[in-house]
């Protein structure tokens, strides 16, 4: 494996690589690896010739109060792990090297961030959207890996690839999460151990959401009432948003059908956590 760290050797070395008519899968990450990254590793790993890892943590992604300051890093594990999952080239550039100071372009995303992380979170997804373009520059990869635990991510990512005509195959890979079910995260490491405990609940109001679907209820409402109640009742969590929406549009739902989300995200002491289902009626 080898680590790079500038844009110009990234980029000659991948044109080298791909004119050998080698596929490139690329795995983008901002570090602290757990297996919900390495699960897209090693599909990459299997789909393709080559696989390329960026660890980017990215200022333009992180609003003036959230935690760039404390998001976790440790590049020696990173190494490690990736040079154990057979990544061919680790892309670790300085903040320096990603951008000039001051930028004279960045993106705009024009959909779906008026509801979820994109209404809690603005111009994160602006952020996302511009580093993920200038690593598509840079790696040209043949597949990109991202994780569904990021939904919101995989439906931008998809609009960015369609509307920016990025050459690029978008493969969604599924929630990985703890034995407890708590959906794995570079940020779980940042609560605090009751916190961590009592996580648990994000995902088991998912469940009891799906049940009470299983079993007929159809009124997003009613479910959303459900998992706002089971998550204050069972922890100290803050609710940042419950939303339930046609996915991958992401636009509100009066009742239950086709293809959609159930996203929650909540503040615990120092920590926000995202999880979400995808289900789909028959
Ligand atoms: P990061 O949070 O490091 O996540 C990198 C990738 O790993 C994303 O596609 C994310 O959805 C996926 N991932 C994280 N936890 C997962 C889990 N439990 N199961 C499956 N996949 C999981 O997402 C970002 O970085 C950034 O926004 C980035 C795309 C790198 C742009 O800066």
């Amino acid at each position: 494996m080898r680590v790079i760290t500038t844009v110009k050797e990234m980029q000659s070395e991948v044109i080298k690589q791909k004119g050998q008519g080698k596929s490139v899968g690329f795995v983008p990450t901002m570090g602290f690896l757990h297996e919900g990254h390495l699960s897209l590793i090693k599909k990459a790993r299997k789909e393709n010739d080559l696989v390329v890892l960026s660890i980017f943590v990215n200022p333009l992604q992180f609003g003036p109060n959230e935690d760039f300051a404390t998001y976790p890093r440790d590049f020696e594990r990173d190494r490690a792990l990736a040079e154990c999952e057979g990544v061919d080239f680790l892309f670790h550039p300085s903040v320096e090297e990603m951008y000039s100071n001051p930028s004279s372009v960045t993106l705009v995303v024009q959909a779906r961030t008026d509801v979820l992380c994109g209404k809690s979170r603005p111009g994160h997804f602006d952020g996302v959207a511009t580093v993920l373009t200038k690593l598509f520059h840079i790696v040209q990869p043949t597949r990109a890996y991202f994780g569904k635990k990021d939904a919101q991510q995989v439906a931008v990512v998809e609009g960015l690839i369609t509307d920016l005509n990025f050459p690029v195959e978008l493969v969604p890979v599924d929630i990985v999460r703890e034995a407890d079910g708590l959906a794995k995260s570079s940020r779980n490491v940042n609560l605090l151990p009751e916190d961590r405990q009592k996580a648990v609940v994000l995902h088991k109001s998912l469940l009891q959401a799906k049940k009470l679907i299983g079993e007929g209820e159809r009124k997003p409402d009613a479910l959303i009432s459900l998992i706002k109640e089971m998550i204050t009742s069972e922890s100290s969590g803050r609710i940042d948003y419950v939303e339930i929406l046609s996915y991958p549009e992401l636009l509100p739902l009066e009742r239950i059908e086709g293809k959609f989300i159930i996203a929650l995200a909540v503040h615990f002491t120092n920590v926000r956590l995202i999880d979400n289902f995808i289900l789909e009626m028959d």
